[in-house]
């Protein structure tokens, strides 16, 4: 698949590897140069691993059609502030948006989000550290589209993640309080970030 990235930072990177490891074709933009600097149109997926203050701009910077429209658009941001602590400011001004991922939804009406990789963190997005005691990493799938959050588990698997699909987007809320609460163990308590998540289903 083509998959454009916007962000090359510790996500974007370490994302991309992992992607481009499976044989994908992978590019990065440069999200401050905006939607018309970045060669998007061909793009298969979209990867935003930028910070989510950054996407309400990048946005702001479609004029006419979407070059994302029908695109899936695979969100890892989480709203945080400089400090680590949760940012509550959407960008939008409607009260029925509760997360990022909702947000970004917003931002890119034509296109298809879903959320994804935002509960794990990027020290991890490395082939060998994608298991923990036999057991892989999981990563959280959200999304209004059943179809591009299939796309979506089929991907995550196949870099070697655990998928576990939350359903709609609005489920976005819960995977970022999940991220708040690893920053919380991480930052506040000491953990580090060579933690994460394991989801388990005894039934499955
Ligand atoms: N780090 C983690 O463990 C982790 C895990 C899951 C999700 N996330 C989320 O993933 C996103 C990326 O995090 P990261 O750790 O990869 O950050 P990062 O290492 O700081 O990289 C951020 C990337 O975004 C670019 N950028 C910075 N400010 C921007 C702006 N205002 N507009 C457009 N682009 C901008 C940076 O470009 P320059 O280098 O040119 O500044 C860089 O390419 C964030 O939303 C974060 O909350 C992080």
């Amino acid at each position: 698949m083509k998959i454009v990235v916007f962000g090359k930072g510790a996500v974007g990177g370490g994302l991309g590897l992992l992607m481009a490891g499976k044989g994908h074709d992978v590019s990065y933009a440069d999200a401050r140069r905006g939607i018309e600097g970045a060669e998007v149109k061909d793009a298969d997926m979209v990867l935003l691993a930028i910070p989510f203050q950054g996407v309400g701009t990048l946005a702001a910077s479609v004029k006419g059609d979407s070059p994302l429209t029908g695109k899936i658009l695979m969100d890892a941001t989480n709203p945080v502030k400089g400090d680590w602590s949760p940012e509550t400011d959407f960008g939008i001004s409607d009260e029925e948006v509760k997360s990022a991922g909702e947000a970004v939804q917003r931002f890119f009406p034509d296109s298809r989000v879903v959320k994804v990789f935002n509960t794990v963190f990027a020290d991890n997005f490395k082939t060998e550290r994608l298991t923990v005691g036999g057991s892989k990493i999981s990563t959280f799938v959200a999304g209004n589209d059943p179809e591009a959050r299939g796309s979506v588990v089929e991907l995550a698997k196949e870099l070697g993640f655990e998928p576990v699909e939350t359903g709609e987007l609005f489920t976005a809320r819960y995977l970022e309080a999940m991220a708040h609460l690893n920053i919380q163990l991480a930052v506040k308590m000491g953990r580090g970030t060579d933690t994460g998540f394991l989801y388990f289903d005894r039934n499955n």
